[in-house]
């Protein structure tokens, strides 16, 4: 089988799956305006039933020190990566569970007992809202802007609980967003860890 790194392939999508790569240094950021809509259109993302129960939460200017501070990652950051703190803004992906177990209880889809929140075996509201995220870092990319989605560390409740996201919603992961510093390069395990050949990873047929 090709290695998916096949240069032969060369559809503006390809190419811009082949040079996504997380953005560790940033220098400022694009206005709000325009984060604001390429957030929007990230969303456009496939939804079970439709539920649509993904949002964002964009975070610039003192909302941005204050996620900083609150949330943990000012202090990792200053020592793994400083110039991530650079970027213009963070964006929370976030997911609402409440959407779901409303849609799922509707009378198309009622019946699998999905209006209880713990019965799903995978949660789509996560699923959904992951979507959102790589659409999100695919549109920065093809701006060729920077992006680094990271986790939240400690109790994710705390950070949400201070820009009144409600309790039925849950944070997949926060996106730094900025412009891509110019002496950015490479950085993290791709750096010390080589990519898994499509054999590997790809099965046809069985594992
Ligand atoms: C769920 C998730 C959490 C991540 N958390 C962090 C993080 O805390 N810090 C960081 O520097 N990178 C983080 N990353 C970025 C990964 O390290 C990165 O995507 C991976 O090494 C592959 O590199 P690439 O995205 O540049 O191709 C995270 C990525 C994902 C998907």
């Amino acid at each position: 089988m090709a290695n998916s790194s096949n240069p032969n392939s060369s559809s503006p999508l390809e190419s811009l799956l082949r040079r996504r790569r997380m953005t560790r240094r940033f220098s400022g950021g694009p206005p709000p305006a325009e984060l604001t809509e390429i957030c929007a259109l990230a969303l456009r993302a496939p939804s079970a039933g439709f539920s649509q129960g993904s949002h964002v939460l964009i975070l610039t200017q003192n909302d941005l020190k204050k996620f900083w501070q609150i949330s943990g990652s000012h202090e990792w950051f200053t020592s793994k990566s400083p110039g991530v703190l650079d970027a213009s803004a963070v964006v929370l992906i976030l997911g609402d569970q409440d959407a779901y177990t409303e849609r799922y209880s509707r009378p198309d889809k009622a019946g699998h007992g999905l209006e209880d929140p713990d019965h799903w075996v995978t949660p789509f509201w996560l699923t959904d809202a992951a979507m959102a995220a790589e659409n999100l870092l695919l549109l920065i990319e093809e701006k060729s802007w920077g992006a680094l989605l990271f986790g939240l560390f400690g109790d994710s409740r705390v950070v949400l609980d201070a820009f009144a996201v409600p309790p039925s919603v849950s944070c997949v992961g926060a996106i730094a967003v900025g412009y891509r510093h110019p002496d950015d390069q490479p950085s993290g395990s791709p750096t010390s860890r080589a990519r898994r050949p499509d054999s590997e990873v790809v099965h046809l047929g069985h594992w």
